[in-house]
C-alpha cells in the first residue's frame, strides 16, 4: 500500500510537489505556506518532505527512525514537541 496523499486535507504528494517546485519549496514548512498539506494531523510531514527530497509521490510507509528524520527537515514542529 503507497501512501500519496494528505489524508486530512485530500491533498495529493504529487500536486503539492507541483506546488512546492512552482514556489520554490525545499521544506513542507515552506510548502505551507502555499497549501494546508501538514496542518492537521501531522502525519503526512515526514512523507511529503521525502517527497520533495526525492521526488517520490506514492511512498511506502515509514518505519519510526524514517518518520523522524524527514520530520525534523521538514521545518514543521509538531505538536508536543514545541
Ligand atoms: S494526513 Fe496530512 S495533516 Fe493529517
Amino acid at each position: 500500500m503507497a501512501v500519496n496523499r494528505c489524508l486530512c486535507h485530500g491533498v495529493p504528494f504529487a500536486a503539492a510537489l507541483a506546488t512546492a517546485r512552482a514556489h520554490g519549496c525545499a521544506t513542507v514548512a515552506a510548502l505551507q505556506n502555499f497549501c494546508a498539506l501538514g496542518t492537521g494531523c501531522g502525519l503526512c510531514v515526514p512523507y511529503m518532505q521525502r517527497a520533495l527530497a526525492t521526488g517520490e509521490t506514492d511512498l511506502p510507509v515509514l518505519g519510526s527512525r524514517e518518520m523522524d528524520l524527514w520530520t525534523a527537515m521538514s521545518g514543521v514542529v509538531a505538536e508536543g514537541r514545541r
